[in-house]
């Protein structure tokens, strides 16, 4: 914790007011992360360094005004109350409402707690306070927004009014689309559209923005133990993998693989149904620009590449589903995964949201992190490593990894070539591509 400390003060931070001094020390202290921090994830093998030692240039950290936002004084009078509709898996269902707490701030609503609706796929139910403290993110927001867990009784019997921003193109305006719509109702539901620019929004409604997403959700208590009990489990040091390479991930990309196991053939086909995978120049051209999710072994290839070594824990951050997995554990042997090491009823009844928060929450306080993919989950992992402090995360470059292997790179010539392009990537703080909500510093 001192280490982190110091590491904090040393740097050009003189501008923060002691209220953020005090915001990070919290944070700091809350994170578990620092009982490892002691321990060095040191792979360096004779005379050659692993990608981690490289010296940064620079770094990501959480800009100073929203760290500072909450001093933008809340308006006196509410226009009306917003409830964020969220759909699909956990980091999709998070990112929408992030995006949401903004677009209520920036209309000056009170926020109700936000609906989590679950795709088909994980066929369960879990709301927003089966999965986050409820109490917390309303106590967190205090000052950014103001959030009721309650409605006031004369629209508490009612459903929000639907309002739909989902299907509205290019650079709409949620004053001008949606203030009407929340003045008339009084209370409506919105799931944010994507192609919202936050950038353009003011800074109190960015704060807000970013302090629901990445300082006011914790998991529920229940939920935050058997995760503790999970990271307590796995050896240390260790690094967590978000490998992808699932049938219907696979199907989806209309990527073709050879020399793929019989099974996984079969089970990619299963899950293609009209989305046939491209050919020839087209699927080389798709493969160049880095579309297709890397094999297991693709994956240890390149993890070999930098240099990161054979008996390193890995944990990885995964489902069952993914296909090829020897591709990886042949050569990495120390895996484990959450089914190996959680057992008990409780484990099993657990379902795809509550699943899916345990790997969130092992990979935010890792040593390092590892991500094959670029999606939901990678981006908020990487974005809250930052929050904390984590630097040792890293994102696979697939384009790189096609490109090279195109050209016909073998052997040490592309292990060689593997190493700098990633080392480049980490050393510049490429790749993690961090949202609005955080500052590069030069280091
Ligand atoms: C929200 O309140 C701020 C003052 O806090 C004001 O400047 C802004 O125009 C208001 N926006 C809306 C949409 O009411
Ligand atoms: C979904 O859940 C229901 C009720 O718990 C169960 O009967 C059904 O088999 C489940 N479906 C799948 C595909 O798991
Ligand atoms: C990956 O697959 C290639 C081709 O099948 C094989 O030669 C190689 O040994 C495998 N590498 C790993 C790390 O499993």
């Amino acid at each position: 914790m001192f280490q982190m400390l110091s590491l904090f003060v040393k740097k050009p931070l003189l501008t923060l007011t002691f209220l953020t001094l005090i915001l990070l020390i919290a944070v700091i202290s809350l994170s578990p992360s620092s009982l490892f921090s002691q321990i060095p994830l040191n792979y360096a093998i004779s005379g050659e360094s692993d990608i981690w030692s490289a010296k940064r240039i620079l770094e990501w950290r959480p800009c100073n005004w929203w760290l500072q936002g909450h001093l933008t004084a809340l308006p006196a009078e509410s226009n009306g109350y917003i409830r964020v509709d969220c759909y699909g898996g956990l980091n999709q269902m998070r990112r929408d409402l992030c995006d949401g707490v903004g677009v209520a701030r920036l209309l000056n609503a009170t926020l109700v707690l936000p609906k989590f609706e679950v795709a088909a796929y994980w066929n369960e139910s879990s709301g927003f306070a089966d999965v986050f403290d409820a109490d917390y993110f309303i106590q967190q927001l205090k000052g950014f927004i103001n959030v009721v867990n309650e409605l006031p009784a004369e629209i508490a019997s009612k459903e929000p009014v639907r309002v739909d921003c989902s299907k509205r193109k290019g650079q709409f305006d949620y004053v001008e689309s949606i203030l009407p719509s929340l003045l008339e109702h009084h209370y409506i539901s919105i799931t944010p559209a994507m192609s919202q620019r936050r950038d353009r929004f003011p800074l109190y409604a960015k704060a807000a923005l970013c302090q629901a997403c990445y300082s006011a959700l914790r998991l529920t208590p229940i939920l935050e133990k058997k995760s503790y009990e999970l990271l307590e489990a796995i050896p240390k040091p260790f690094l967590s993998l978000h490998l992808r390479f699932e049938p219907d991930m696979v199907a989806y990309s209309q990527c073709e693989y050879n020399g793929l196991s019989q099974a996984s053939v079969e089970a990619i086909a299963a899950a293609r149904g009209d989305r046939k995978p491209w050919t020839g120049e087209t699927a080389r051209l798709w493969r160049n620009r880095g579309k297709c999710p890397l094999t297991p072994n693709e994956t240890a290839f390149i993890l070999q590449s930098l240099l990161i070594p054979k008996n390193t824990n890995i944990y990885l951050a995964a489902g069952d589903g993914i296909m090829e997995l020897e591709g990886l554990t042949s050569v990495y042997t120390n895996v484990v995964t959450k089914s190996s090491l959680l057992s008990g009823e409780d484990f099993k009844n657990m379902h795809g949201n509550t699943k899916a928060a345990l790997d969130y929450y092992v990979s935010i306080n890792s040593d390092a992190y590892v991500a094959t993919y670029f999606g939901n989950m990678d981006k908020m992992v990487a974005a809250m490593r930052a929050y904390k402090g984590l630097y040792k995360t890293i994102f696979l470059n697939r384009k790189d990894f096609a490109d090279f292997t195109g050209h016909g790179l073998k052997g040490k010539e592309l292990t060689g070539a593997l190493k700098k392009a990633h080392t480049d990537d980490f050393v510049m703080g490429r790749g993690s591509a961090l949202p609005d909500c955080f500052c590069d510093f030069k280091l």
